[in-house]
């Protein structure tokens, strides 16, 4: 029989019967079915899909070792938070992260293209900020499950830009890599506290296609002020999230639709010359609060 457009999914799906892996046949039908209607109703002109393949080539060419095209792109689809989201629900067993019972578990959000160096180990208390500049602040929190019971050792790994908007990969001449990152291990109650500057809200990165998509369709590029954790204990589901800075600008029209409300805190300025000098800090500086409450495995 020739190839129609009536006929096009059935032809290339029987042409995976023979999978082996059941999931990988799911997959493909559902991937051949969806690409065939879309381009059924979007019925792009020969010459427009050699211009979306060209597309997704530049994506991949913009690739190297601290450059993640293909994680924004799929960021501002808002592929990256539809994944995240069903995730969070399926190890939550297909319920909502809000059990009724205790504390909520700390909401997942969006990874980004940024955390592609290890984040060198430190000592609580230490600080990120290895440059000058920025307004110092102190992150505290405790660790927890959902019932309230402190999660001892619990590993926080964090990363952040600086008061510029820059992570250090993207400015290796003005930060040494590590800038910014942190890897701290909870004490035995559970509580961690380092030291930074108040981050600021930036732009993603604009100077490959996913900034020429942008461009195209009139839509910015921010993302509010935010820091980064990943968060995992044995036995815990880990959560990959960050705290927003409240009142940062963007916090409404986030470019890759990763804010939750329940992730944004105060960054509230402190005036108190005593914990400052036994800090490390400068009196004043600025404070956030944030607690992160696993969900148990399973
Ligand atoms: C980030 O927060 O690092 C980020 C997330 C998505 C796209 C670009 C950057
Ligand atoms: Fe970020």
């Amino acid at each position: 029989m020739d190839f129609s457009e009536t006929d096009s999914v059935d032809a290339v799906v029987a042409s995976f019967a023979d999978t082996p892996d059941p999931r990988l046949r799911e997959v493909m039908t559902s991937l051949v079915t969806h690409l065939h209607g879309f381009l059924r109703d979007a019925r792009p002109s020969l010459a427009e899909w050699e211009a979306a393949i060209d597309f997704l080539t530049a994506i991949g060419q913009k690739c190297d070792e601290h450059r993640q095209e293909f994680i924004l792109f799929s960021d501002v689809l808002g592929a990256s938070m539809l994944v995240e989201t069903m995730e969070a629900s399926r190890q939550a067993g297909g319920a909502s992260a809000a059990t009724g019972e205790g504390l909520d578990a700390t909401s997942s959000t969006v990874l980004g293209p940024f955390h592609v160096v290890a984040s060198p180990e430190r000592a609580l208390g230490d600080t990120i900020s290895l440059v000058d500049g920025g307004e110092p602040c102190l992150i505290t929190g405790r660790v927890t499950a959902p019932d309230g019971t402190p999660v001892p050792g619990a590993q926080l790994d964090v990363w952040q830009a600086d008061e510029k908007g820059f992570y250090d990969v993207q400015v290796p001449d003005a930060q040494p890599l590590g800038n910014g990152r942190g890897l701290f291990t909870a004490d035995d109650d559970g509580r961690y506290h380092f030291r930074s500057i108040v981050p600021a809200h930036y732009p993603i990165p604009t100077d490959g296609p996913v900034g020429q998509l942008l461009t195209a369709t009139r839509r910015h590029p921010y993302r509010p002020a935010h820091v980064h954790f990943i968060v995992q204990a044995e036995g815990y589901v880990p959560v990959t999230t960050h705290v927003f800075v409240a009142g940062s600008p963007y916090l409404d029209s986030d470019a890759v639709f990763a804010v939750k409300q329940a992730l944004v805190r105060d960054f509230a300025p402190v005036d108190d010359a005593d914990t400052a000098a036994r800090l490390g800090l400068p009196n004043p500086f600025r404070r956030a609060e944030f607690d992160v409450v696993l969900q148990p495995v399973a």
